[in-house]
């Protein structure tokens, strides 16, 4: 079989991007090692930036998005027993995000790829990308002991963090850049109304806690948890009781708890591999980066990617030129960074380190008092959450 772009990956990335390509006429095939169901099965992020809420109308799956997607115009910081509220509306001369639930996004693309009849093909085994850095690169997979071969003029890397598509590069050709956290996000969904209108991010001394959302009966919220906790030592009474600990008396008060029916603990990490392009091999999203949840950008910069990548193919079929996809890899990783450090600066201001001293948590203290006493520092918190242009 050939196409013109094989996608590695059925995750937002590779569904928007092929979706984008498809409806510019572009053939493509999405290989995933997963099944639909598990696909769609999977809880992650809740938070979307207008870049990819633009990308999800320009992709025409924006309508379910636009009637049960919640716009959010602020969120608070909760500390020292009180909130205080980031006006983003105010501060980003009217930008605002949407909560709407990545497994809800998954879906609206999932829906639309088949409407459309546009091939993936699922539980896809040893998806191995070959060739790439030729004229003619192609992709091989196994599916009910058969190996397959797909030729392509391009590959996209859109398989997440544990991919098959980074690792297919020669050592010698990448770097990477870490940093692993001495922590996680242990998370829970429960269908109770949330806590309040806006996200809380809470900074506490037992640890940090997030309250999101997912609808006006739906809550989703996250404490921070020793990396060798299990989901199970936790239940829900452990839960809502932690949760309430580490939130102003007003909020916790004002919580209404519930059974929860998903409990998952996930590790934060910043991580970046340079370059995202290997001859006709793109690394696209959580394949070439990750950043701990804490800023809301792991799925925005997946998007944001895309957005470039898009850009860069549209040049080569449609301009015959390669400017673009030359470019992609300066341009997505300048926008990257960026997040990375505003993700980072948002872990570190955030969370309990298990090796804070005294001085760390002054400085924590200093960095809250500030945000809240200057508008300047409002608005770099602002214009990075609402996300950076593209
Ligand atoms: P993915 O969504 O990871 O999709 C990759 C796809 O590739 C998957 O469908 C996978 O099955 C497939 N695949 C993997 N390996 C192979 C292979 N070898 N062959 C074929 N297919 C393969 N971000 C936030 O902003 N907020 C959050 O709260 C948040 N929570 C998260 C919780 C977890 C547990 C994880 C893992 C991520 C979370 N993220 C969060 C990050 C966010 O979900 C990701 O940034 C986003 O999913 C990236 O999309 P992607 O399409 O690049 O990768
Ligand atoms: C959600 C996750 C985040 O990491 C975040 O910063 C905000 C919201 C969520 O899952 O709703």
């Amino acid at each position: 079989m050939r196409v013109q772009v094989a996608i590695i990956g059925s995750g937002p990335s590779g569904l928007l991007l092929g979706q984008l390509l498809g409806d510019a006429g572009i053939e493509t095939i999405i290989l995933d090692r997963a099944s639909r169901e598990h696909i769609l099965s999977r809880v992650r992020a809740g938070v979307l930036e207008e870049g990819m809420v633009g990308l999800m109308d320009k992709a025409g799956v924006g309508t379910r998005m636009h009637a049960e997607g919640l716009p959010h115009d602020g969120f608070s910081l909760a500390f020292d027993g009180r909130d205080h509220r980031i006006d983003l509306f105010g501060l980003t001369d009217g930008k605002r995000v949407t909560v709407y639930g990545q497994t809800e996004l998954t879906r609206d693309l999932i829906e639309k790829r088949e409407a459309d009849g546009r091939p993936t093909v699922y539980e896809a085994a040893n998806v191995t990308p070959q060739g790439f850095d030729g004229e003619s690169p192609f992709v091989t997979y196994e599916k009910d002991g058969i190996t397959h071969r797909i030729d392509c003029d391009f590959i996209a890397g859109c398989d997440g963090f544990h991919g098959a598509s980074r690792k297919a590069v020669p050592e010698n050709a990448i770097r990477t850049f870490e940093k692993v956290y001495p922590f996680g996000w242990l998370g829970i969904l429960a269908d109770v109304p949330p806590v309040s209108h806006e996200l809380v991010y809470a900074n506490h001394p037992r640890g940090f806690a997030l309250c999101s959302m997912r609808s006006q009966t739906r809550s989703r919220y996250y404490i921070q948890c020793a990396l060798d906790e299990k989901a199970e030592a936790w239940s829900d009474g452990r839960f809502w009781d932690e949760l309430r600990r580490r939130l102003p008396a007003h909020h916790a008060e004002a919580m209404v708890t519930g059974a929860s029916f998903e409990k998952s603990i996930a590790p934060l990490r910043s991580f970046v591999a340079e370059p995202m392009r290997f001859g006709r091999l793109f690394l696209v999203g959580d394949a070439a980066h990750i950043v701990p949840p804490t800023g809301a950008k792991g799925l925005n910069l997946a998007a944001s990617d895309v957005h470039y990548l898009f850009a860069g193919l549209m040049e080569h079929y449609k301009d015959r030129s390669n400017a673009g996809i030359e470019a992609y890899s300066g341009r997505a990783l300048a926008r990257v960074w960026k997040a990375v450090r505003f993700s980072w600066w948002m872990t570190t201001m955030l969370h309990r380190f298990p090796d804070t001293g005294d001085f760390d948590q002054k400085i924590q203290e200093a960095e809250l008092a500030y945000l809240t006493h200057s508008r300047a520092a409002e608005t770099v918190l602002a214009e990075n959450y609402v996300g950076l242009p593209y």
